[in-house]
């Protein structure tokens, strides 16, 4: 029976690495204070390299992993809040570059929870067409929507890619075992990048967007609450018992709200792997930029059963439970 396959899973940062030391020179914060109340050491920031740059590097060695071309891909999805700009889109850019001419090309704004939404996307629609192979990743250039004036959120994010390719096999089970998707709209003002102005183009043109802004503290109680309520949901959804899981992979946003997670399910620290005092939070990027590390260091093997969830802008939230 055909189902999909993770074939390959792959990440990229930007070489350049900025401490919390030297943004504790840029503004008035602390080592201290962000790593106690976020786990971030670091973070990744491009000098030059674009969200489609980034996502370049990911795509090349997704096949370069499979051992496959570029000319064999149907679908890509990049998934991200930080495009190269409204038009094209990020994924039709990493098309062009890439060569892959046949594949549709599109990207999903989602903000963190991007991955998730993008995965599921890309395996409806294969399992509801001919098409064998997608491309799904998440990139972001977070870095060029912040304010570098801004303590409360400059500290938070950084820059990176990852993602995964995906190819129907012959396999009995499916990759996807159950999901949970959630939008909450009602709370968008609570995560705002990149606002365009109406009313002010006319005859003269603005085209200045808002950086980065958010409600730390209402963003923190929605991801304590709603996220293990979207896992425990998909984990029903898939006739699963909470410790038939192996890993969960969340989206690394803070320390404290992963831990705050596993408490609120009763599942121990060790199941929750983290990236995010190396990367910050880095959106999209930050779920396939984990779970290529982790697959990488041997942690995951096939068969493993692994819930990805994220939360973010939007608001949203949402859970995959796979079976790798
Ligand atoms: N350095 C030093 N002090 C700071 C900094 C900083 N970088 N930032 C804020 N402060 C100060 C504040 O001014 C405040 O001072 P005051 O008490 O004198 O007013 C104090 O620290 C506490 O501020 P809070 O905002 O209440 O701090 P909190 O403990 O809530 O931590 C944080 C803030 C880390 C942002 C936390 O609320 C959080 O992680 N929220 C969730 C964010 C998140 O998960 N986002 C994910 C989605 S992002 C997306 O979708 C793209």
């Amino acid at each position: 029976m055909q189902n999909l396959k993770i074939i390959s899973t792959a990440s990229y940062h930007p070489p350049y690495v900025v401490t919390n030391q030297q943004l504790s020179i840029m503004m008035d914060t602390s080592d201290e204070w962000i790593r106690t109340r976020t786990g971030i050491r670091q973070r990744y920031i491009s000098k030059n390299e674009n969200t489609s740059d980034l996502a370049l590097h990911v795509g090349k060695q997704l096949l370069s992993q499979a051992n496959i071309q570029a000319s064999a891909i149907d679908l890509i999805i990049v998934a991200t809040m930080s495009p190269d700009a409204y038009t094209p889109s990020t994924a039709a850019i990493l098309q062009g570059k890439l060569g892959a001419d046949k594949a549709v090309a599109f990207d999903i704004s989602a903000a963190c929870t991007g991955f998730i939404y993008a995965l599921n996307t890309a395996e409806m629609m294969l399992k509801s067409s001919n098409w064998q192979t997608a491309m799904v990743i998440g990139a972001e250039v977070l870095s060029k929507l912040l304010d570098w004036n801004d303590r409360s959120t400059a500290v938070l994010f950084g820059d990176g890619a990852g993602g995964v390719l995906l190819q129907k096999r012959e396999e009995t089970v499916p990759l996807i075992l159950a999901r949970d998707l959630r939008t909450y709209g009602k709370m968008a003002d609570k995560i705002v990048a990149g606002s365009t102005i109406v009313g002010k183009t006319f005859p003269k043109q603005v085209t200045s967007l808002s950086p980065f802004k958010m409600s730390g503290r209402e963003v923190y109680r929605f991801a304590t609450h709603e996220v293990p309520t979207s896992i425990m949901s998909a984990v029903n959804k898939a006739h699963l018992q909470l410790n038939k899981i192996d890993y969960f992979l969340l989206h690394q946003a803070n320390q404290r709200i992963i831990e705050q997670i596993a408490k609120r399910l009763d599942q121990p620290l060790n199941k929750f792997p983290v990236n995010i005092n190396e990367y910050g939070n880095t959106a999209a990027a930050s779920e396939p930029i984990l779970f290529s590390q982790v697959i990488a260091k041997g942690l995951i093997h096939p068969g493993n059963i692994i819930a990805l969830s994220g939360f973010g802008g939007g608001l949203s939230a949402g859970t995959i439970i796979l079976k790798y």
